[in-house]
């Protein structure tokens, strides 16, 4: 299958037992299709998934977002904690060749301003051929707050990755390209 090369595919993953089995309504992947909709200017087309606590599931899917449905980014939500069920960023490192810790790093160094138990989120992110993995705590309000602290950087990541040309509406978020 080829895609329109022009149009940036964007994975979002809902990892959560609950909202898999419909116990709750799933406000994660929403949050993350919004944000992305305020702040790129470029095409862009979501492929949305909402799957259980589950590690080899969750690398199945990670894998067919990246090679089948050729996403340039993948972003996760939820199952980063320490509970006996969180194995995002496990499923996330077992799929990526190369991990990128800066990403959880900064992710924690900005939510950790707003909330003590940031600390307890493991996220982290990773390449896998072509694309960008990021994995999101599942607090819906996490998700602006991550976002906003490492998105400047990910349009040049995927630009390094042979990826779409991201564009961002600059009073939200402004992409920081090196000059050539
Ligand atoms: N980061 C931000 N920005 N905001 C939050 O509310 N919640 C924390 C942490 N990181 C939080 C956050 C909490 S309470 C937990 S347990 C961990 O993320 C892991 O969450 P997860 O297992 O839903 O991924």
């Amino acid at each position: 299958m080829t895609f329109d090369a022009t149009i940036a595919r964007i994975g979002v993953v809902t990892v959560s037992d609950r909202a898999s089995r419909g116990e709750y309504e799933d406000r994660g992947g929403p949050a993350i299709r919004d944000y992305l909709a305020e702040i790129l200017t470029s095409p862009f087309e979501p492929v949305v998934r909402v799957i259980a606590d589950e590690q080899p599931l969750i690398e199945r899917t990670l894998i067919e977002l990246c090679d089948n449905e050729q996403c340039c980014l993948v972003i996760t939500t939820g199952g980063t904690g320490p509970a006996l069920r969180d194995v995002t960023p496990e499923a996330t490192e077992a799929v990526c060749q190369k991990m990128m810790p800066g990403f959880g790093e900064l992710m924690r160094k900005v939510s950790l301003e707003k909330v003590a138990t940031a600390i307890l989120s493991r996220q982290t992110a990773g390449i896998r051929g072509k694309s960008l993995l990021v994995n999101l705590p599942g607090q819906p309000k996490a998700i602006k707050e991550c976002l906003d602290a490492v998105f400047p950087a990910i349009p040049y990541c995927i630009d390094l990755l042979e990826g779409p040309y991201l564009t961002t509406d600059e009073s939200k978020i402004k992409a920081f390209r090196p000059k050539k």
